[in-house]
């Protein structure tokens, strides 16, 4: 699992020694290159020999999911020392998704353009990539791939787990449950607020299959960690005891040459769509996924997402669409123990940052909890067939999505998978906040809320706002799920039968800019569709309500400007135009 040759010297020459070597001419730049950073290393560090690794470091105390990356970054330096390189720490931009308004997602492209061009312009041979909170892994992912030297994620981890009354509480989902009590009426405001301390209790990110649990696991599909490390508890030592055999690896990679695009192949980003399927990660992955692919230049699609998915049957039993949280996945085998369930499922090719395949791995690894991580011939949710929507991501289309748009089956209620009912439009998440408890709102536990206008450029950053509470009215019913649908994104701590990433989004133009208070939708999940059930003539002579016109983000100035300019839609994965692809690692000209 770690690097063989420490103090290996390399064949060809390193990319740093571009700076520090001693070169042509009276040797000016190099000096000045080495004479700056000689303080505290030895004069020898910069002697062109020595791999020089960036450890690319989003610890923040504004991402508190991050905090005690810090303490992470010490043990890789010290692999990496151990291993004959030099680590470097790299503070790079960190996104926290609790804090940032309006959304951390506005940031992502914007910290993967800041990111890329620092690894660029730095004298780096290699990356060890530290994210943890939601969007830290991808906008790493993306700046690496853009730049193409060798990298390998330590993923930060996931808290420990929260216990409120007796029971599993799980950071994000918890918090929907039991604000949705308190508006039902069956849950004190006191008590709620109580529990925050019992939800949050240690170091890491979210320890419910959310986001950044689901970037770990897709980090680790994707063979960009020491296969085993992803799910290691934040607070867990052998969380440390990976990012030192990161360390000493990462410093191998470079001697072997090994680079991001030799382990990120169209089939392993296919290994990560069948391993966030079985353990029912979240929808934001497959914007994520879309994007890091689009930064490679591989060729991946909504449909590959449906069609990998539907092969997989859900097995992790975690919140939201389950009961338990990160940490009693990693009691019970992990990762590699639910890979190797689905084994026949992978491609048996692409490698891992090791340099051997990923499959390798999961050989003799058992499940040591199957009430965690169900058997294959006992799975949660069998993979799709006649009777069942399988457990991956289903992508829907019709005239209301004609771009697509998604749902998660394992997170939606069985019975509103098939489902007809009458809109009723919201025109941003303000309009639907004013509005939701207003007695006189005409809704039934039939209806299907409507929000949009939250796309990437509509709402810039497409916020997780889609999984939008239900009406007091209905909840006094006893009713906790609805059908509703949106060009926005949900958290993936998040539940419920809720139709995202509408494309075209409203703002783009999209047919759910025609909606109106009325309309009726079909969704049906099996058949993949998505349907305005009005006539093609009548829709011809609609307009765009001026509210939903109006609360449209028009910036001025600034990132957000450049973003609404540039942005493609969820159905490519939201990067920006112009970042899509590689500009590779060469930086010709001299800073004096
Ligand atoms: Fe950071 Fe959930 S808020 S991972
Ligand atoms: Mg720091």
């Amino acid at each position: 699992m770690v690097a063989e040759n420490i103090g290996g010297g390399s064949e060809q020459r390193l990319r740093s020694d571009e700076w520090y070597g001693y070169g042509d001419g009276d040797g000016r730049d190099g000096y000045i290159h080495r004479a700056w950073m000689q303080r505290g290393y030895p004069a020898d560090a910069f002697d062109g020999k020595r791999p020089q690794i960036a450890i690319a470091n989003t610890a923040s105390d504004l991402t508190p999911c991050n905090m005690h990356l810090d303490e992470i970054m010490q043990s890789v330096k010290l692999g990496v020392a151990e291993a004959g390189g030099i680590g470097l720490d790299l503070p790079v931009v960190s996104l926290g998704e609790t804090l940032v308004k309006p959304t951390a997602m506005l940031w992502r492209n914007m910290a993967a353009m800041a990111m890329e061009e620092m690894f660029r312009a730095n004298p780096i041979d290699g990356l060890v990539l530290l994210g943890g909170c939601d969007k830290t892994i991808p906008a790493l992912l993306m700046a690496a791939a853009s730049v193409g030297i060798p990298a390998v994620v330590v993923p930060g981890g996931p808290m420990m787990n929260g216990m409120f009354r007796g029971q599993r509480m799980g950071c994000g989902t918890g918090t929907w449950q039991l604000s949705e009590e308190v508006r039902a009426g069956t849950l004190s405001k006191e008590a709620f607020l109580a529990s925050d301390r019992s939800m949050i209790r240690s170091k890491g990110h979210c320890n419910t299959m959310g986001t950044a649990s689901t970037m770990a696991v897709m980090a680790e599909a994707l063979g960009m960690t020491i296969p085993g490390l992803a799910g290691t508890p934040a607070p867990d030592a052998r969380l440390l005891e990976g990012s030192q055999a990161t360390g000493r690896l990462i410093v191998d990679m470079v001697h072997q040459g090994r680079t991001i695009g030799d382990v990120i192949t169209r089939g392993s980003l296919l290994n990560a769509i069948t391993a966030i399927a079985a353990c029912g990660g979240s929808t934001n992955a497959v914007i994520h996924l879309m994007a890091i692919a689009g930064r490679l230049g591989i060729e991946l699609t909504l449909d590959d997402f449906d069609s990998v998915g539907a092969r997989v049957p859900l097995l992790v039993n975690l919140q939201p669409s389950g009961a338990f949280l990160m940490e009693d996945l990693y009691n019970a085998g992990g990762l590699l123990a639910v890979l190797a369930e689905v084994k026949d499922l992978l491609d048996p090719a692409p490698i891992t940052v090791t340099g051997r395949p990923l499959v390798d791995y999961l050989d003799d690894r058992a499940i040591w909890n199957t009430e965690v991580i169900a058997p294959r011939d006992a799975p949660l949710i069998p993979a799709a067939s006649e009777e069942t929507s399988g457990a991956g991501i289903a992508v829907l289309r019709g005239n209301l999505a004609p771009n697509g748009a998604i749902i998660k089956p394992s997170a939606a209620s069985a019975h509103l998978l098939q489902h007809r009912g009458k809109a009723i439009v919201f025109d941003s998440i303000e309009d639907f906040h004013a509005r939701v408890d207003d007695p006189d709102l005409d809704v039934t536990p039939d209806s299907v809320l409507i929000l949009r206008g939250c796309g990437p450029m509509g709402y810039p950053g497409m916020p997780e706002v889609a999984n939008l509470p239900l009406p007091q009215k209905i909840l006094k019913q006893g009713i906790r799920d609805m059908v509703r649908i949106s060009d926005g994104r949900m958290s993936g701590t998040a539940y419920g039968t809720v139709v995202l990433h509408v494309a075209p989004e409203a703002a783009a133009g999209g047919t759910l800019a025609l909606v109106q208070d009325g309309d009726e939708i079909v969704l049906d999940v099996a058949n993949r569709s998505i349907v305005l059930d009005v006539p093609e003539e009548e829709l011809a002579r609609r307009t765009p309500s001026p509210a939903l016109v109006a609360g449209l983000a028009s910036a001025k100035r600034g990132w957000e400007r450049l973003y609404i300019e540039h942005v493609q839609g969820a159905d490519t994965g939201a990067d920006l135009d112009f970042l899509v692809g590689a500009s590779g690692s060469e930086v010709t000209r001299e800073s004096h």
